[in-house]
């Protein structure tokens, strides 16, 4: 055999590229399953995009068409965007403060949405002006005179509109969850008459235009697609809470995966098949585990409006008439100092008053004593997941410091003192014995069942579930009344003086 007869073809050698590119993602997710490989596999899926952008400028097919009219330009506005894109992107990762990390997914997961549909748009004026210059020219040179598509138009048309619709509807109601975040709209739901039935409506409008569209490949008729789709997105994330947007962005990045998955075969890329459902499976896992972990169902958190009201008996200011036992720093820092085992756990509040460094100070000041200190972490702590790891990592706090709620579980009979920081729903014990209470079934930190409890937060206010808890009033609870970061502070030096 001759040496030209073995040689591959470039296109053979770019699948090959894209398929380690596929495993340097699936590498990248193993990866950022715990605090200690996160680093890493941020780092490989990182490289391994970089390297499938490479790749996809040596595509015999892109390289035909920038050969073609225009092409000088063609290449300029690419890489004028893709230097746009990085300058934007880098300095926004590196500035942004952990607690507004939600709203920063939640910009770039609906760009990526944003640029999906317009990608399939793209397609589908393409087509259905006969140019067909996405499929390759080594593909067409086999297809009767005339026919732009090895496929079925209506295959394309029909992953043309599972682009547009899932992408624009990510691109939209990710633009809501963003100004909900950064405060620029209110947090709380937007109810209002017959919401659900209006969105039901919406929907099924969109679903008749997409089967009108698939059967006369009409542009107009894309064109409302495409509005009706921006204003779902919209009308469905307006309901939802500001402290349950997490759990909707993790869904709608589960949707810019299927709506990038669907541009990949339209272009017939299969890295942006894999990738794309990559994402889209990831996301919807996420989207799972985060509902359990609050006890409630998906629809629950899409659908009921939650965080609306609060039913805190007393209000916001909790119950007055019950006595609860609130003590000084200097009483709590000595009895921290001569427990065995102390256990921290930490909130959204903690999220809030950046106490991170100083927690992880006061476990310092303990452990030097010989006192056993872990921090026992909640799945929902905080306002997204992993937010309390990626805090506590922030802070250098030791991993081995670090225990999941299920293997901090077992341990809190035996602990001295849970010091609680800025959290209360997490450790309401409502969740077991409250049938009927919105957090009901929610797993949670067994705070009780430790010696002491020390709880650090500003007032008898209610946590995100707007509840009472009733681990406030336990005789063995004691209040430390105050900003987290100002508690901690004094703590600290209340155990450096005991
Ligand atoms: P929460 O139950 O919301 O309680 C936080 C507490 O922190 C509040 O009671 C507040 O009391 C206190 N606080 C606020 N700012 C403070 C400050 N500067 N200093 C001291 N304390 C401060 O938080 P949690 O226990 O972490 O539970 C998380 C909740 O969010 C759960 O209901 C969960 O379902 C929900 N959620 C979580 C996620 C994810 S993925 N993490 C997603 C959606 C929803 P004061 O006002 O009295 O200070």
């Amino acid at each position: 055999m001759t040496p030209a007869a073995i040689s591959i073809p470039l296109a053979t050698w770019t699948d090959l590229v894209y398929l380690l590119c596929a495993a340097g993602f699936i590498l990248a997710l193993k990866g950022l399953t715990n605090p200690k490989g996160a680093r890493r596999g941020n780092l490989v899926g990182a490289g391994a995009a970089a390297v499938a952008i490479a790749m996809t400028f040596s595509r015999p097919e892109l390289r035909d068409h920038l050969a073609g009219v225009n092409h000088g330009l063609n290449l300029i506005l690419m890489i004028v965007a893709m230097v746009v894109g990085t300058a934007i992107a880098v300095p926004a990762a590196r500035m942004v403060k952990m607690t507004a990390m939600p709203q920063m997914v939640a910009i770039f997961n609906g760009v990526g949405g944003g640029a999906a549909a317009l990608v399939s748009i793209t397609e589908f004026l393409k087509l259905t002006s006969g140019s067909g210059s996405s499929i390759p020219p080594a593909v067409l040179k086999f297809l009767p005179t005339g026919v732009t598509s090895p496929k079925p138009a209506v295959y394309v048309i029909a992953e043309v509109l599972v682009g547009v619709l899932i992408g624009s509807v990510s691109f939209s109601g990710s633009a809501i969850a963003f100004a909900k975040l950064q405060e620029l709209m209110t947090g709380r739901p937007i109810t209002y008459p017959a919401q659900q039935v209006i969105n039901a409506v919406v929907g099924l409008a969109i679903v008749g235009l997409v089967i009108a569209t698939l059967v006369t490949a009409s542009v107009p008729l894309l064109v409302v697609v495409l509005v009706l789709s921006l204003v779902l997105g919209v009308i469905f994330v307006l309901p939802i809470g500001g402290a349950d947007v997490p759990v909707l962005i993790s869904l709608l990045n589960s949707f810019t995966g299927l709506a990038v998955a669907a541009s990949g075969f339209t272009l017939g890329n299969n890295l942006l098949i894999i990738a794309g459902t990559l994402v889209g499976a990831s996301g919807i896992l996420l989207t799972r585990m985060m509902s359990s972990a609050m006890g409630r169902s998906l629809p629950n958190i899409l659908f009921s409006a939650f965080g609306s009201v609060i039913t805190a008996t007393g209000g916001e200011e909790g119950d007055a008439a019950r006595p609860v036992k609130s003590g000084t720093a200097d009483d709590i820092g000595v009895l921290l100092a001569y427990a065995r085992k102390v256990v921290i756990i930490p909130g959204y509040g903690l999220a809030v008053a950046q106490a991170q460094h100083t927690a992880r100070e006061l476990a310092d000041a303990l452990t030097k004593r010989g006192v056993e200190v872990f921090y026992a972490i909640h799945p929902v702590a905080g306002r997204m997941p992993g937010h309390m790891n990626v805090l506590l990592a922030e802070a250098n706090v030791p991993y081995d410091q670090l225990k999941e709620m299920d293997e901090a579980n077992p341990e809190m009979a035996t602990a001295d003192v849970a010091l609680v920081v800025g959290a209360n729903d997490t450790v309401n014990p409502a969740a077991i014995s409250t049938p009927g209470s919105p957090i009901y079934g929610m797993p949670i930190v067994h705070a009780d069942e430790a010696e002491h409890v020390i709880f650090l937060k500003r007032s008898m206010r209610p946590g995100f579930a707007g509840i009472d808890n009733e681990l406030l009033y336990n005789p063995k609870t004691t209040m430390l009344f105050g900003d987290a970061k100002d508690s901690l502070q004094k703590l600290v030096a209340a155990v450096d003086s005991a």
